[in-house]
């Protein structure tokens, strides 16, 4: 048994969070809840970055202060994850005190061993981005490279973090760690990054004050990201509770989307190089979700709501979809016709009629009570042998963030299952009483393997994990990989029947979903 600390980027508060997000979160939860099933010791962080001069904007256009703000696209985040079945232990606002304090001493320090300085600085300034850039680097238009829209000319008096003094500690580290930033073609974009010169960093404004006061000049706030990244420290109580801080911290992995692999692979590192913290273990860029090829935006209008989407489908499909298809480290496409039809394939018809059909045949021939004959031939063979392999390949896979080689795997055992339906027909060997050995060794297999399936797949599907384990007549039991080995159902388990797990869907000529035979009608608001 180990510890995991994973976490998330903690996201702006767009007043229109998108699947896009929820994807980034979703593999994070997978993951988190992967290393609980597992018994590692895990703490799971996501959070909200609230500061900035955006968000001051925004909060005078509504006329209302920034918090006043913020307060209420928070509460829509937290209601989304829930929904998500996200199982984050916390939830960090860098708009809390907690947070401020640590802020606040981090820059104190690193200000008091002499690499902050401050200068006159004139550039030009993203102001959705939060990100000063150099004539050099702006787009073919003049525009911010990252986001390409017009910067602003701004002149300030700022303080400025000395990251060219890490430059070299920076290159060595990451030559030492070949598996700090991953994916590959991350690191080495990182390296070449560097390698062209770090430049010293802006990490002060006075231009707004919608930030946390810089400890040693209270005319300026810190800058957003040197603010935020630290949140990972705030989480897990650092300067507040040293045995907690401890129990956690190296996180062991910072899961963040591409474009801000970046800020968490050479800013973050130095920081805390800088405040003589260890290193975390690893930051994974993952790659976006994507409409048509673009990335989906608000500015680009094509976000797809997730909370919509969740209300119509639940939220174990969005989650699977999501973990199914697309690769972590690529792009991935969204459509709906797409998430249509793997809810109807792999869930509805592979995993729910497995399930139904086996309870089923368990209440139909044995009045619901498992029992092992152990009369196992080749065919029983078969499927025990890959059951025991899919729990070794897969716990291989999770180990390695390959979530979704992890979800093939166990979907391809749950494809035998049935099939092994098929081979052993046991409605032919209920006629023969002869044979009432044979088809209580069916039964059971398959109980076993779906027992093995609900503990591999809860961190895809939460919500039917637990469902499935009440149908085998395991109801509130533990899901732990620790019993994923073949033989721990019990003789004389009894199952229940169940609700299906996940009903067919189809669209009606007039584009109505149809999930389960009713008209899906949204909630009106
Ligand atoms: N606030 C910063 C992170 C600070 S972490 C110290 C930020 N926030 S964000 O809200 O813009 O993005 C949060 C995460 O959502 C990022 O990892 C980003 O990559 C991810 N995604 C935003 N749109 C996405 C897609 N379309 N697809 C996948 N992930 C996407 O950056």
């Amino acid at each position: 048994m180990g510890k995991f600390y994973i976490t998330t980027p903690i996201y702006y508060p767009s007043d229109k969070l998108h699947i896009g997000h929820a994807y980034c979160t979703t593999v994070a939860d997978a993951l988190a809840r992967y290393h609980r099933v597992k018994g590692d010791d895990t703490f799971f962080l996501t959070g909200s970055d609230e500061h900035g001069l955006k968000i001051q904007r925004k909060a005078a256009e509504k006329g209302v202060t920034p918090i006043e703000y913020v307060d209420v696209i928070i509460a829509n985040f937290k209601l989304l994850w829930q929904k998500l079945n996200i199982s984050n232990d916390d939830f960090i606002r860098t708009s809390e005190e907690r947070h401020h304090k640590v802020v606040q001493d981090a820059l104190q320090k690193i200000y008091d061993q002499g690499d902050i300085y401050k200068k006159n600085y004139e550039g030009l300034y993203c102001v959705p981005c939060e990100s000063y850039w150099l004539e050099r680097q702006l787009d073919e238009n003049g525009c911010c490279p990252d986001c390409h829209r017009p910067v602003e000319k701004m002149q300030e008096e700022s303080y400025f973090f000395k990251m060219s003094k890490y430059q070299d500690w920076w290159l060595q580290f990451i030559e030492e760690n070949p598996d700090f930033i991953q994916p590959e073609s991350r690191r080495n974009e990182m390296i070449n990054f560097v390698k062209q010169g770090l430049e010293d960093l802006c990490i002060t404004r006075t231009t707004f004050d919608w930030g946390i006061p810089v400890p040693f000049d209270k005319k300026h706030v810190v800058y957003v990201w040197f603010d935020a990244l630290l949140n990972y420290l705030t989480g897990i109580k650092y300067g507040v509770d040293d045995e907690f801080f401890k129990r956690f911290w190296p996180a062991d992995l910072h899961l963040v989307g591409k474009e801000i692999v970046r800020f968490h692979s050479i800013i973050w590192p130095i920081m805390l190089h800088a405040l003589s913290v260890e290193m975390p273990k690893k930051i994974y860029g993952h790659g976006w979700l994507v409409v048509d090829g673009a990335k989906m935006s608000k500015s680009v209008g094509n976000v797809i709501d997730p909370l919509g989407l969740i209300d119509e489908f639940g939220a174990d499909s969005i989650r699977y979809f999501l973990l199914r298809e697309i690769n972590l480290g690529n792009d991935g496409n969204f459509s709906r016709d797409a998430l249509i039809q793997r809810i109807n394939a792999d869930l509805a018809n592979d995993l729910g009629n497995l399930l139904n059909r086996t309870v089923a045949m368990i209440i139909k021939y044995h009045g619901g009570v498992v029992k092992n004959a152990k009369v196992n031939g080749a065919v029983d063979n078969d499927l025990i042998n890959l059951a025991q392999k899919t729990v070794a390949d897969y716990t291989k896979q999770m180990d390695n963030m390959d979530l979704t080689t992890a979800v093939k795997t166990v979907w391809a055992l749950i494809g035998k299952a049935n099939k092994y339906i098929d081979e052993t027909a046991p409605w032919a060997l209920a006629k023969d009483e002869s044979k009432a050995g044979e088809l209580q060794t069916v039964m059971y297999n398959l109980a076993e393997t779906l027992r093995l399936v609900a503990i591999m797949a809860e961190p895809f599907i939460p919500d039917a994990a637990p469902k499935i384990f009440q149908q085998l007549g395991l109801g509130g039991k533990e899901l732990r990989l620790a019993d994923a080995t073949w033989g721990g159902l019990p003789d004389g388990t009894k199952v229940e029947k169940g609700e299906p797990l996940y009903p067919r869907i189809t669209i009606d000529e007039d584009g109505n979903t149809i999930i389960g035979g009713k008209k899906y009608v949204p909630p009106a608001n």
